[in-house]
C-alpha cells in the first residue's frame, strides 16, 4: 500500500514477465470509496491495508469500471467484509456481477450522472472498454480532481506508488485503436474525457499522472 496524494492510497502487483502493474485506490474521504477491486486474490491483501486506513470507519462504495478480474474479481472478498457496501457501476456490469458472486446494493450510472454524498462528488464519463467494447463507465472525484482512468492512460512498466508529470489533454489525444477499435466510439469518448480536467490520473495500471 502506498499514500499517493493527502486521502489517496494505492494497492498495487507488479508482474514482472509482462512488466505490467495493477491498482486499486481507496479514496479516505467521508464517505469512503474504493476504485476497483482487483482480483479475487489481491483482494484478501487490499482488504487488511483497507481496514487498517479506514478503522472503525466503513468502506461505503466500490466504484467498478467494468467487468473484468481485475476491476471486479475480488468482490465477494470485499462485501463479505463490507456486507452494506454499494457498488457503483454501468448497465452491464449490474447485469454480471451476480457471476462473482456479488448480490449486494447496486447503483447504476452512466456517462453525464452525478452522485454526490458527503465529500464526494462523482461525475461519470461511459466507457467503450476494450477487449469486448463494453459499456463501462470511468469516474472524476470532483473535489479533489481524482480521476479513475481504468485502462485509459496506460502504461508497461513498474509504476508502483510513482507519480509522472503529464497533461490531460496529451493523455486523451493518445487513446487510439489498440484502447477503442470503434472509431465513433473512441472519438465520443475523447469528447467526453476533453469536457473534464482532472487533477491526477488514478491509472489501472502504470504510472499515476500529475496534470496541474
Ligand atoms: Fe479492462
Ligand atoms: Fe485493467
Amino acid at each position: 500500500m502506498k499514500k499517493i496524494t493527502d486521502k489517496l492510497y494505492q494497492f498495487s502487483i507488479y508482474i514482472p514477465p509482462m512488466d505490467f502493474t495493477i491498482h486499486q485506490y481507496l479514496l479516505d474521504t467521508d464517505p469512503a470509496i474504493l476504485f476497483a477491486t482487483g482480483t479475487a486474490q489481491q483482494a484478501q491483501s487490499t482488504l487488511s491495508d483497507i481496514k487498517k486506513v479506514l478503522g472503525d470507519k466503513l468502506l461505503k462504495y466500490i466504484f467498478i469500471s467494468h467487468v473484468e478480474s481485475d476491476e471486479c474479481g475480488g468482490i465477494s472478498v470485499l462485501k463479505k467484509a463490507y456486507p452494506d457496501i454499494t457498488v457503483i457501476c454501468g448497465e452491464l456490469a449490474a447485469r454480471e456481477l451476480p457471476g462473482y458472486g456479488y448480490t449486494g446494493k447496486i447503483q447504476m450510472k452512466k456517462g453525464g450522472e452525478t452522485l454526490t454524498d458527503g465529500y464526494l462528488k462523482l461525475k461519470f464519463v461511459d466507457y467503450p472498454s476494450e477487449v469486448h467494447l463494453q459499456n463501462g463507465i470511468l469516474c472524476l472525484e470532483e473535489n479533489s480532481g481524482i480521476f479513475y482512468s481504468a485502462d485509459i492512460a496506460l502504461r508497461f512498466g513498474n509504476g508502483v506508488g510513482k507519480i509522472i508529470k503529464g497533461s490531460w489533454s496529451d493523455e486523451v489525444n493518445a487513446i487510439d485503436a489498440e484502447r477503442v477499435p470503434n472509431e465513433k466510439a473512441c472519438e465520443k469518448l475523447k469528447e467526453d474525457l476533453e469536457a473534464i480536467s482532472p487533477n491526477l490520473i488514478a491509472v489501472g495500471h502504470g504510472f499515476c499522472i500529475d496534470c496541474r
